[in-house]
């Protein structure tokens, strides 16, 4: 039986993944810091997935919940997808919110590939997958860390990519744009080609299997946001001061 671990797999995305690997009879875990969520999105299935009460920050913890979870079957697959955004988008930042979106955002996605490292590198198998974003691609208004957190995950994933090939262990990023779950719930901005999560779900795992490097959705978003990328910067800032992409307040 194929076995796949992801982090954050309570609510949104994360879940829909959870329930799409269910679906297929593969043995799914899934962590997460609150043990309600769990149970309330998995009402009726709790028996057929196991729950880790883990935060990503934690590293020894998120060590040990992979390891046990590993134990006898192996681990084929593990999905770093924890993470958090910011609720207000600010011109000064948090600080202490960004600083702890670095912790969960790009630390907790180290945590977790060292763990599956630790399974994968010795059974000789293996595949990394993280959810990174279609905010990676620009640095975009008032929300600085998120961007350059999801940056990082695109980079982290791509020298892994090389470093693991030896091991035969493949890494796949996934870059979404906007997905409807709690996580975007509360913004009052524009969300273009905004999509469910368990279509986002059913694609995320359709990239994973087919071994895909990167893979960033939905499609014309994608390529708007990668064009965005191509301008010249001063042309980029300037872009960035109409009223569409004023996301972030004072
Ligand atoms: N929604 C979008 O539009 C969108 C777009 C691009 C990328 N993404 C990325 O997709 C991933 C999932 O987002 P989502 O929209 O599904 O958000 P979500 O519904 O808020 O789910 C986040 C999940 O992560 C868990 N989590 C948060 N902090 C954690 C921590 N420190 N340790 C362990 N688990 C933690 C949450 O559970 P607990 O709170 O109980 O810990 C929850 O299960 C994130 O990495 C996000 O940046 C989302």
């Amino acid at each position: 039986m194929s076995s796949v671990f992801i982090t954050g797999g309570t609510t949104g995305i994360g879940m829909e993944i959870a329930k799409n690997y269910l679906s297929k009879g593969w043995k799914v875990g899934v962590c997460g810091r609150d043990r309600q969520k769990f149970l309330s999105s998995f009402s009726g299935m709790e028996d057929r997935i196991l729950f880790y009460e883990v935060d990503v920050t934690e590293r020894e913890k998120l060590k040990a919940a992979i390891s046990e979870f590993s134990r006898p079957t192996g681990l084929n697959l593990v999905i770093a997808n924890a993470g958090i955004a910011y609720e207000h988008k600010t011109k000064l930042p948090d600080w202490d919110y960004s600083y702890r979106m670095v912790q969960i955002n790009l630390v907790g996605v180290m945590h977790t590939f060292e763990a599956a490292m630790e399974v994968m590198i010795p059974q000789g198998h293996g595949h990394l997958a993280a959810i990174s974003s279609l905010a990676a691609f620009n640095g975009l208004p008032g929300v600085a860390a998120y961007s350059a957190t999801k940056a990082a995950v695109i980079k982290l994933c791509e020298s892994f990519s090389l470093d693991l090939k030896k091991f035969n262990i493949d890494v796949t990023t996934i870059c979404p744009g906007f997905i409807a779950t709690p996580l975007t719930a509360s913004n009052t901005h524009p969300m273009p080609f905004l999509m469910s999560a368990p279509k986002a779900a059913d694609k995320i795992v359709n990239a994973i299997e087919k071994k895909k490097a990167i893979y960033s959705f939905p499609f014309i978003f994608a390529h708007i946001v990668k064009l965005m990328g191509l301008l010249p910067r001063g042309f980029y800032k300037k872009l960035m001061t109409i009223k569409m992409f004023n996301f972030s307040k004072e």
